[in-house]
């Protein structure tokens, strides 16, 4: 291997430029030359490519978002799009890739080496923290941070007002952000998709915590959850139902996905960036490296994309027993 290209893929993540330039600084210090692939998937079936040093990628440990940009690529999809991709690397002289995402990335990848026998090795990237075989990704370190910022924020005029906020948080189809975020701010309920409450068992449990003496409530809401996909109509049924409390909505939205990493996300996709060209050069292709009781490890692309994280029941225990 002389050259390796990386982009990053799907959803940003905070994080996601500190993986680019522990790749780019991994090649340099192997004494291998390194390619950034500008959108994705995109900028790889349109050859927007750039050659990348180690002055390329200074100050940018510290900045959210890709500075490669990113973009979910419906051309590769497509048996056509990615022969033009595979044609605009061999064009390069591109021998492995570095492929930063979450399972659209992975999913794309593994069809893409599989066709090809082309080397790529992914590195989890998204702020859901929904990939197998990594006890994190990305991004969501910082994404849990951003929530627990902003809900202590909700929680001090919910409080002045004794209401009860609904807030939807993002993590498409897994709660991991839900949860571990609604441990953090102290959330009254937390609705997951993993685990299917219901809205009369939830008016339940809201009806004996006003009984306790709460004069405010915290709910948080995964985005993927049931009875949370329509999270107006829910406020509503609140209201109704429960007849305690005013009830307010905030959809946290895109705000979970920007800002500076934490450290914890920056030392992170530095060991992983490192460990992807480490890999690469051991041979190894059609793998996520992820880490696993703060371990580097490997897990191949079919198992990180098909198995899903089963539900952390020790945390719903913490969850339901703290916000007793
Ligand atoms: O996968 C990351 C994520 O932010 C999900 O949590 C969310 O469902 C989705 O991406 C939103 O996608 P988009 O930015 O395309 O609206």
């Amino acid at each position: 291997i002389n050259k390796i290209a990386v982009l990053t893929s799907g959803g940003d993540a905070p994080g996601m430029n500190a993986a680019i330039r522990a790749v780019v600084r991994a090649c340099a210090f192997h004494k291998l030359d390194c390619v950034g692939i500008f959108r994705g998937y995109e900028g790889l079936i349109e050859g927007d490519f750039k050659p990348l040093g180690p002055r390329s990628v200074k100050n940018i440990i510290n900045k959210g978002g890709t500075f490669l940009k990113s973009a979910r690529s419906q051309e590769f999809r497509t048996k056509e799009g990615r022969k033009k991709a595979f044609e605009q690397l061999k064009k390069e002289n591109i021998d492995a890739l570095v492929a930063i995402g979450g399972d659209g990335t992975f999913t794309g990848a593994s069809i893409f080496t599989e066709e090809f026998n082309f080397p790529i090795v992914g590195l989890p990237g998204t702020i859901d923290n929904d990939i197998y075989g990594t006890d994190v990704t990305i991004g969501y370190d910082t994404a849990l941070n951003t929530v627990v910022e902003a809900i202590d924020k909700i929680r001090d005029t919910a409080n002045s007002h004794n209401r009860l906020f609904l807030v939807e948080v993002m993590g498409r189809n897994a709660g991991s952000i839900a949860l571990n975020a609604g441990i953090g701010a102290g959330a009254e309920e937390i609705l997951i998709p993993e685990e299917n409450l219901g809205q009369d068992r939830l008016i339940e449990s809201l009806k004996r915590s006003k009984k306790s003496g709460k004069t405010s409530s915290i709910i948080v809401v995964s985005e993927g959850d049931q009875i949370g996909k329509n999270i107006f109509k829910l406020a509503g049924y609140i209201e109704e139902n429960l007849n305690e409390y005013e009830v307010r909505v905030t959809v946290l939205g895109h705000i979970q996905r920007g800002g500076a990493p934490s450290c914890y996300d920056r030392v992170l996709a530095s060991r992983l960036g490192v460990s992807a060209v480490d890999t690469l050069l051991d041979g190894k292709s059609n793998i996520m490296i992820g880490i696993s009781h703060n371990q580097i490890t490997t897990v191949p692309f079919s198992e990180a994309i098909k198995s899903s994280n089963d539900l952390d029941l020790e945390l719903v225990r913490v969850a339901d027993i703290t916000s007793i």
